[in-house]
């Protein structure tokens, strides 16, 4: 049986003012199509997985929004984090939970914040991926060709031994330093990890047992608690005891057997506001605006969005964001990011 697990508990502040602390751009409908990033992502996999086998990870703090938003989910599909550990608590406690009722299910394990185009050509990767995955031993990952030296992303490096369509990986390289970003683009055996999994649960929990064997212990321990009464309580204590760390960093990087599916899809992290500008379709002058109607004089290549239909006019402008959102309107630069970070840390305890 394939279920997916889709992690939604991050903060995502690169997307300022959108998203905040107490709304984070999972739970937005950054494109304005009425649904938000996380209710996208569940209907991309409804037809792999069936609702009842489809699992949201989050913390505790967005219960609401997530049941607001997904209603025909039940209780026990909606996984409660006490504290943010990063993601490899939260695939663990999801794995070993399903495991418990399901010890020879196959799990996807997904982003709840990406925007992904060619929606047919992804349901036929991932399909290739679960392919892969039932073999026992891989961990699958889907790689992305790269385009620029991201040094956000993890970089895999594949060989062309195969299983099914799924390349061998040689190396994992979670968020490397520019330079090396630099020479693994180059060097093009490398794509970026689009940050989705595929694996059975019996496979990741031998690795967590390997890798990380005290959150090994801790979901292990855990067992006789899910699905009944005491499953939360048992959580929120085992959290107070994982490490904070990604499943790239604590699994992936160490890991042998790993595969990559080569994704033709057009995908975005969604990481920033430029990535979004990225991987939208333009205007004729380049701009991309949401929410709003513009009159552009002279302007071109910039990025508006507005929480209210307005009529957006600009002259003479390039290259910028405009985001109009409740109490803020910030407009900046839009490929200055490091310095965007900046701004916002300087707003954020304010706002
Ligand atoms: N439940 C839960 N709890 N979810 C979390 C937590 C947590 O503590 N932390 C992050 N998430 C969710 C985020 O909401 C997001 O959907 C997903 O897990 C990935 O976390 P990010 O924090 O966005 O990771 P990243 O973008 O830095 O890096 C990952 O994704 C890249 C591609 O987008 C890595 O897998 C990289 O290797 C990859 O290239
Ligand atoms: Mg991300």
């Amino acid at each position: 049986q394939t279920f997916v697990i889709i992690m939604a508990g991050g903060v995502g502040s690169r997307f300022w003012p959108y998203s905040r602390n107490k709304r984070p751009k999972q739970f937005l409908d950054i494109f304005g199509t009425g649904q938000s990033l996380l209710q996208m992502t569940y209907n991309r996999f409804l037809q792999t997985a069936g609702k009842d086998n489809i699992l949201i990870v989050t913390n505790q703090q967005y219960a609401e929004l997530v049941k607001e938003q997904l209603p025909d989910l039940e209780q026990d599909q909606i996984l409660l984090e006490p504290a943010r550990r990063n993601t490899a608590p939260c695939v663990a406690y999801a794995c070993y939970k399903i495991h418990k009722k399901n010890p020879d299910a196959t799990v996807v394990i997904t982003p709840a914040d990406h925007a992904i185009f060619n929606e047919d050509k992804f349901i036929a990767t991932v399909e290739e991926g679960i392919f892969a995955a039932q073999k026992e031993g891989n961990l699958v990952t889907i790689g992305i060709k790269p385009t620029k030296p991201e040094t956000g992303y993890g970089y895999i490096q594949y060989s062309e031994e195969k299983f099914g369509a799924a390349r061998k990986v040689k190396t994992f390289t979670e968020k490397p330093e520019l330079e090396w970003a630099k020479k693994f683009l180059e060097s093009g055996d490398f794509v970026w990890n689009a940050g989705i999994f595929i694996w059975k649960t019996s496979t990741i929990i031998k690795e967590y047992e390997n890798s990380l064997p005290e959150m090994a212990e801790a979901f292990d321990d855990g067992m006789e608690h899910y699905y009944t009464d005491t499953e939360q309580q048992y959580i929120d204590k085992a959290y107070t005891q994982c490490r904070n760390i990604s499943i790239d960093y604590g699994i992936m990087e160490k890991a042998n057997d790993v595969y990559v599916v080569l994704g033709d899809f057009a995908w975005s992290d969604l990481g920033s506001w430029g990535s979004l500008y990225d991987n939208l379709k333009k205007e004729e002058n380049e701009n991309i605006v949401m929410g709003a109607e513009l009159l552009p004089y002279d302007s071109h290549s910039n990025i508006i969005k507005t929480d209210k239909d307005k009529l957006v006019i600009l002259q003479d402008l390039e290259g910028y964001l405009v985001a109009d959102f409740e109490d803020v309107l910030m407009i900046v630069k839009k490929d200055q990011e490091a310095k965007f970070r900046e701004f916002v840390n300087d707003v954020k305890n304010k706002k």
